[in-house]
């Protein structure tokens, strides 16, 4: 066991944990932060994504001790006061999402790659999209949602 802090959505969590714990187990069994999903344990499926600086990374490999000194941000962090992200709006419009379990990811993908290019094309909408594996393929309805919200911001 070690002590290990972590900053997650904005709040320091000092932990006395051991340090290959993936980040994971941590985010849902010791912080409730549910929105990241186990599917793999790879980090081949992407349910499990969260932004590390900004960028979607699987959490569920990664262990705690590497994450000491990063701004990580889970699902729940994108909402401000209860009012959804424009990216969990345009989600919710198009009614793009089946079942929820690869919900997490296709939108922490989504939001990240609306901050690194916010006008994406669909070339790059596939690109940004492609880790994440949704079982009943409605793709073409998330990269719908993406469009509307990439034309809101
Ligand atoms: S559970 Fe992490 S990528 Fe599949
Ligand atoms: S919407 Fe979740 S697997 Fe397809």
């Amino acid at each position: 066991m070690e002590k290990i802090s972590l900053k997650v959505n904005s709040v320091t969590y000092d932990l006395e944990i051991d340090p290959e714990t993936p980040l994971l187990y941590v985010l849902r069994n010791q912080m409730e932060l549910n929105g990241p999903k186990y599917g793999c344990g790879y980090e081949q499926c992407g349910a499990c994504l969260v932004l590390l600086d900004g960028k979607a990374y699987p959490s569920c490999k990664i262990p705690v001790r590497d994450v000491q000194n990063v701004a990580i941000r889970t699902l729940k962090d994108l909402q401000d006061d209860n009012k959804l992200h424009p990216v969990q709006e345009a989600f919710a419009e198009e009614q793009a999402a089946q079942c929820g379990y690869c919900l997490n990811g296709i939108l922490i993908s989504s939001f990240s790659l609306l901050n690194e290019n916010p006008n994406p094309d669909r070339a790059a909408i596939n690109e940004g999209l492609k880790r994440v594996l949704c079982r009943c393929g409605t793709y073409s309805r998330f990269i719908k949602a993406v469009e509307k919200a990439a034309s809101r911001k």
